[in-house]
């Protein structure tokens, strides 16, 4: 039998070469994909797949390849993210009009898993047993305000918004995909820029083990591999999971606070259902990029 196989993106450096590591040890195979190669080869369980996860047509074509290994895709790590690309308050200059800002934040952190989870729908659907389990890396920062850098912050607070959102659609009969989301406060990784970690407080750094637990939490990895998650009764989906010190927190969406409130967001879905099918479907068969304004 052909092993479970994942897709691990920014699986070269950090998080993501943690987590690769930890899956082979649990005899996946793991298709790493990253801008730049790993440092070591990891042997024959993983591919190297080169990807700059913000192209669209890159990403297809990793996800193709990496379902094309073993005729299945189990599990998705859409992980690869970066810092701030712009300040908007230490570049502007009353003289001169702005530029146009580098968005390209906003493209790696969440355009970027928003493709994968496109991706991720279509190749675990033709799982032998459809579906599939996909966990996104937003932060804490996706939790609380960051001003020192407002556009990962707003990136990861939109993939804890995306989390939630799909994942009532995404485990049914039919897809059977759970989508959670890791949300870690501060891991020494080669994602903060030279110096932020020098002298950065050991006590306030969250250990890399805290975050594979709560992978296992969320994806089941010895589960999947034995193809019994789908049967499951503990299936985590939509969690939002903040990884602090040794400590993992299931945090819930904010209470609402009126009658009204619980129903917009628990019992509003036929009118929104109802109202978005059939443009929904309009969007689907369009060539979008060729109509003028979308619409
Ligand atoms: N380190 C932390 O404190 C921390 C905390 C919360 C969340 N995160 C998130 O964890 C994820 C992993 O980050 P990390 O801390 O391991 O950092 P890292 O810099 O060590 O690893 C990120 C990897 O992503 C790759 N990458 C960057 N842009 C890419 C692109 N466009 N396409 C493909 N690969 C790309 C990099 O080459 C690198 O290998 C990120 O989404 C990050 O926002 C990190």
């Amino acid at each position: 039998m052909s092993p479970a196989v994942a897709v691990v993106t920014g699986a070269s450096s950090g998080i993501g070469l943690a987590l690769t590591k930890h899956l082979l040890s649990k005899k996946w195979a793991v298709v790493m994909a990253d801008i730049n190669p790993p440092s070591t080869d990891l042997g024959p369980s993983t591919l190297f797949v080169p990807c700059d996860v913000s192209s669209w047509e890159q990403q297809a074509a990793l996800f193709a390849q990496a379902f094309a290994w073993h005729d299945r895709l189990d599990f998705a790590a859409l992980n690869a993210g970066i810092d701030d690309r712009d300040d908007i308050f230490a570049s502007i200059d009353a003289t001169t009009p702005p530029r146009e800002p580098n968005m390209q934040t906003f493209q790696t952190n969440l355009v970027a898993p928003y493709y994968g989870i496109k991706l991720c729908a279509h190749y675990m659907s033709r799982n032998a047993v459809p579906g599939g389990r996909i966990v996104v890396t937003a932060s804490a920062a996706g939790l609380y305000a960051l001003p020192a850098i407002p556009q990962y912050s707003a990136t990861k607070h939109g993939l804890v918004g995306l989390t939630r959102s799909l994942a009532p659609l995404a485990d049914r009969p039919g897809t059977s995909i759970t989508l959670n989301a890791l949300c870690p406060a501060m891991v020494a990784t080669g994602l903060a820029p030279p110096g932020l970690m020098d002298g950065f407080p050991a006590e306030h750094t969250t250990p890399m083990s805290t975050l594979l637990r709560a992978y296992d939490g969320l994806a089941d990895f010895d589960g999947v591999a034995r193809d019994e998650w789908r049967t499951s009764p503990r299936r985590p989906n939509g969690c939002v999971v903040e990884c602090t010190l040794a400590e993992t927190h299931y945090r819930d969406p904010p209470e609402p606070p009126n009658e009204s409130q619980k129903w917009m967001s628990a019992g509003s879905s036929e009118y929104w259902a109802k109202a978005y099918a059939e443009r929904n479907r309009r969007f689907a068969e369009m060539d979008w990029k060729a109509a003028s304004n979308g619409a």
